[in-house]
């Protein structure tokens, strides 16, 4: 069942000691150098001192492969406000500013609720963001031998897309469950695409390895510092297109994106909550929580493909960690709920990752939100066709509007006709029946039937229910096993 995790997630930072920020965002800094901004900076951590993003090529005393030197658990790398700023900046005209609209849903979830249509990016995801700034942010070497990351989707697309349109060559290696649609793409894009690694984790061996042998800066999709800048514009966005929102509910994955919104928008105004939002499935921003640090959590087949990340990134999480307000966890059944209402009631086509924040909404794990107006970035539409019929399929059913049952009717003439007048006498409507005679225990001039039907909502559905247990003696009704 989904669940409420832990507010302020016993994170020990007081976000009143945020300074509030009041120039626009056109006084922005251009890579790093504002000490104006500088001035308005969120007290991160208050320990170590924050590095200065760099672009050089900074290799470690760590010479194992699978080490990123961008992203160093012992000395991680906490974002500020005028890294997303000189991001803001340096991707302007490159990556959509995407609406951020009321939505129909707002008397439905009773609150007032904004989506931030990231889906609406060329590729389909706000990955654009962070891989545009962390492109153009490279020294002219690194652009000659470009960049290589390891994606199963949307990360790859926008490094493919970008490096593309900025003339670098981008190297992506895509396991190999990867969706075809996705690995033509990339290649369409003018990617190196390298199908290899039977998971994300082996994909990410592979081009850890590769980017050492061949002098390619690795770009980790959640964790590295011009990632988690880029990610943030998002953040500055919003507070521009709802400046009074109450609340922003995030998508958490590897947390790179919940990393830079939180420090955009905490350092606009310390009040915004900021809430996020992980698949039960893999919940591993609030796994590292819970011990302070980036922790190994086995992640399992969701819905919300795009959030399964095992760890989350070093950088993210020290940036995000102090900053966010709750995190909370959500089950599949309202992932796919989610999915279904975004098409229906905004006629946007949302995958599972993009639609978690609404999931939560609509599950009430945050019922302290109602009457707040409250932002949820839809920040992918990249969903398969076969997997967006079987979301459809499964949030019909969350929503009461597709059910089945198992009963056990008379053999005799009439029996069924019997068994369809009740139906039709209420409404239902009949979309898939099968009969059963040889595994029947019952007398036999007894039939078993299992029933699939279109319902209007719950209620109708339990009207169904009572006319079934009325009239006949054994009736199965919803998820018990036929
Ligand atoms: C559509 C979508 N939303 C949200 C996220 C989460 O982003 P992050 O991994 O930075 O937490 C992802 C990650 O891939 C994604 O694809």
């Amino acid at each position: 069942m989904a669940k409420f995790v832990g507010e302020r997630n016993g994170v020990d930072v007081k976000h009143e000691s945020l300074l509030k920020v009041t120039e626009p965002h056109d006084s922005l800094a251009v890579n790093g150098h504002s000490s104006k901004m500088a001035a308005s900076q969120p007290a991160l951590k208050g320990k170590e001192p924050v590095k200065e993003l760099t672009n050089g090529i900074k290799t470690t005393s760590n010479s194992e492969d699978s080490k990123d030197p961008f992203c160093d658990p012992d000395n991680p790398t906490v974002i500020r406000f005028q890294d997303i700023g000189a991001a803001a900046y340096n991707i302007r005209g490159g990556v959509e500013i995407t609406p951020c609209s009321r939505s129909h849903m707002s008397a439905l979830t009773g609150m007032e609720i904004y989506f931030k249509k990231d889906f609406m990016q060329y590729t389909g995801s706000f990955k654009e963001r962070g891989a545009r700034y962390v492109l153009k942010m490279l020294t002219p070497e690194q652009r000659e031998h470009g960049v290589i990351a390891a994606s199963a989707g949307n990360h790859a697309l926008a490094l493919a897309y970008h490096g593309n349109s900025l003339k670098i060559l981008v190297t992506v290696v895509m396991p190999l469950i990867a969706p075809m649609m996705k690995i033509q793409l990339c290649k369409q894009y003018g990617a190196n695409v390298i199908v290899k690694g039977k998971d994300l984790s082996e994909s990410k061996a592979i081009a850890m390895r590769m980017a050492k042998e061949k002098g390619l800066m690795y770009v980790n999709g959640y964790d590295h510092p011009h990632i988690l800048a880029g990610q943030g514009t998002m953040g500055l966005e919003i507070m521009d297109q709802v400046p009074d929102a109450d609340a922003v509910v995030v998508p958490v994955g590897g947390a790179g994106l919940i990393a830079g919104i939180a420090v955009a928008v905490k350092s606009i105004n310390s009040s915004v909550k900021v809430y996020g939002v992980e698949s039960e499935r893999c919940a591993s921003f609030s796994a590292a929580l819970k011990v302070g640090k980036p922790v190994f959590t086995a992640a399992q087949p969701t819905l919300a493909d795009g959030l399964a990340v095992p760890v989350v990134g070093v950088n993210a999480f020290a940036t995000a960690a102090p900053l966010v307000d709750k995190t909370l966890v959500v089950n599949e059944e309202f992932i796919a709920l989610a999915i279904l209402r975004l098409i229906e009631m905004e006629k946007a086509v949302v995958e599972g990752a993009g639609a978690i924040g609404l999931a939560a909404v609509l599950a009430n794990l945050a019922p302290e939100l109602k009457g707040k107006k409250v932002v949820i970035p839809l920040c992918g539409g990249n969903i398969d066709t076969s997997i967006l019929g079987r979301c459809l399929e499964r949030g019909l059913v969350a929503d009461g509007r597709l059910c089945r049952f198992l009963v056990t009717i008379s053999d005799r003439p009439g029996g069924i006709a019997d068994l369809t007048k009740r139906l039709a006498g209420i409404g239902v409507s009949i979309k898939e029946l099968a009969q059963d005679r040889a595994w029947l225990k019952a007398d036999v001039f007894s039939v078993q039937v299992k029933c699939v039907c279109e319902t209007r909502d719950e209620e109708h559905c339990k009207e169904l229910a009572t006319l079934l247990n009325e009239n006949y003696s054994s009736v199965y009704f919803g998820s018990v096993m036929f």
